[in-house]
């Protein structure tokens, strides 16, 4: 990745494209909408709330992060999306049950109502638990990515947008690991035409945006664009993509939590999580194979950060296990318990409990967003392949080969601030502060 000379400007509208519009995908759509309107605030966003320190701490210069990077403005935005179910965002939304009817989406149904979700490319291979008529139909996954390309430029087309950006917000698939056909550009092209199995439709959704210039990430936990063929595909085309799987909820807390009691050189013998929930991705949560992509996704978390085979006497012992429970009466707002065992001086154990009443679509729609104009930026500053800058967004995030991925919350932030000062001419921030005492 280098420094560029110039950044392309933020001109011109920004289309963002939604695979998948369900609840976190409305929930971001309505939550922009509303922040236009002076309705909402957009909390939890970065690119929006949070400021960034340049230059030394005595010259009292933070600006925003949105008044500091040549960003796509709210305003600019305008949303497309695919679903196999056809509700429009009104409908989607309120069936989705995150944000209050009467409050927050009737006094915006005439925008909401106006998306409606593209026929999809899905198969109930990948993800069980669901039906959807709206649906793209052809005879190799070859084909049905063309039409996705198709789609991508009669929207950009339709809508007059200068850009676009692609995030996954679909339904978890199945858990499917890297195979020959992921090996390059292609392998992978021939596995199309040839409707090889280990080709989810999430990945079609990635090699068409990739081979249309469109920057994608995928807020999933699913195999997508994390493979060796689509990271090629994505170098050789000059597209940023990033992955993978939404840090929300659970995983968030633990890499706030853990990072602070191994910087205080506390043991853990134990992490028990459970959650239970009642949202239409519980339920496809519900299917073992879905769950299993989740449950991969988040369990790497906690190991990479303790780092059990550099202090093997502190976590060589951990016992980490993570649930989830589909239970329709909960809905959207998620209950995560955590059971935290840990130790301290002299082998004295403690415990911690967590009881997170969470609103999982909450937090992940400031997530979208964010990843919407950072991804913009990086395609208008000549970035291309993986953006690992942007692993605080997710839990499994997506480095380089060969490299361990950053869990570390506080650590990922610093990373992106760092990157946006670096980007930007900017000394970068180590916070040593010898300086002050000269
Ligand atoms: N809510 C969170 O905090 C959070 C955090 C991390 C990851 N995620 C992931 O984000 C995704 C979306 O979550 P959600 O709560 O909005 O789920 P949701 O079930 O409300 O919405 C997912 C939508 O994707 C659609 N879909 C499924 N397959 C598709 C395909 N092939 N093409 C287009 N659309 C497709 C479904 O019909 C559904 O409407 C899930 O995979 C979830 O695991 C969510």
């Amino acid at each position: 990745m280098k420094k560029p000379d110039e950044i392309g400007p933020a001109e011109g509208k920004l289309g963002v494209l939604l695979p998948g519009f369900g609840a976190v995908a409305t929930t971001f759509v309505a939550g922009v909408e509303a922040a236009r309107r002076g309705l909402a605030e957009p909390i939890g966003s970065l690119t929006q709330m949070n400021t960034i320190r340049l230059g030394k701490r005595t010259d009292n210069n933070t600006p925003l992060i949105k008044d500091f990077t040549p960003l796509a403005g709210l305003e600019d935005l305008v949303f497309g999306a695919w679903d196999p179910i056809p509700d429009d965002g009104y409908e989607s939304a309120v069936n989705a049950g995150v944000l209050h009817k009467e409050q927050h989406l009737d006094p915006i149904r005439d925008f909401l109502s106006t998306i409606e979700p593209m026929p999809a490319v899905f198969d109930t291979d990948y993800v069980k638990k669901l039906e959807g008529p709206n649906v793209k139909n052809g005879a190799t996954k070859k084909e049905l990515a063309e039409q996705l390309r198709q789609d991508i430029r009669d929207f950009k087309a339709e809508h007059g947008c200068d850009r676009l950006v692609m995030i996954w917000c679909g339904s978890t698939e199945v858990y499917i690991r890297p195979s020959d056909v992921h090996a390059n550009v292609e392998a992978f092209e021939k596995g199309m035409e040839e409707n090889h199995p280990d080709i989810a439709p999430s990945q079609l959704y990635a090699y068409a945006a990739i081979m249309e210039g469109v920057p994608y990430a995928n807020g999933a936990p699913n195999l997508s664009a994390d493979n060796a063929a689509l990271e090629e595909l994505a170098k050789r085309e000059g597209v940023p993509i990033a992955g993978k799987d939404f840090k929300t909820g659970q995983t968030l807390m633990k890499t706030i939590l853990a990072p602070g009691f191994k910087t205080r050189m506390l043991g853990m013998s134990g992490w028990f999580s459970t959650n239970i929930l009642g949202n239409r991705d519980g339920e496809v949560l519900d299917d073992p194979e879905s769950f299993k992509s989740k449950e991969v996704s988040k369990l790497g978390v906690l190991e990479s950060i303790l780092q059990p085979e550099m202090y093997p006497t502190l976590y060589g012992d951990l016992y980490h296990k993570v649930r989830i429970n589909y239970y329709p009466p909960r809905g959207d707002n998620k209950e995560g318990w955590d059971n935290i065992d840990i130790f301290g001086w002299m082998g004295y154990g403690m415990q911690i409990k967590i009881d997170f009443l969470c609103r999982d679509s909450i937090l992940a729609a400031p997530i979208v967003l964010d990843l919407a104009l950072f991804l913009d930026l990086a395609g208008r500053a000549g970035w291309s392949g993986i953006q690992e800058w942007l692993s605080f967004y997710f839990k499994s995030p997506q480095t380089a080969p060969g490299l361990y991925a950053e869990h570390d919350i506080f650590i990922q932030h610093w990373k992106l601030k760092n990157t946006l000062r670096w980007l930007m001419g900017e000394e970068m921030i180590t916070h040593l502060g010898v300086e002050y005492y000269d």
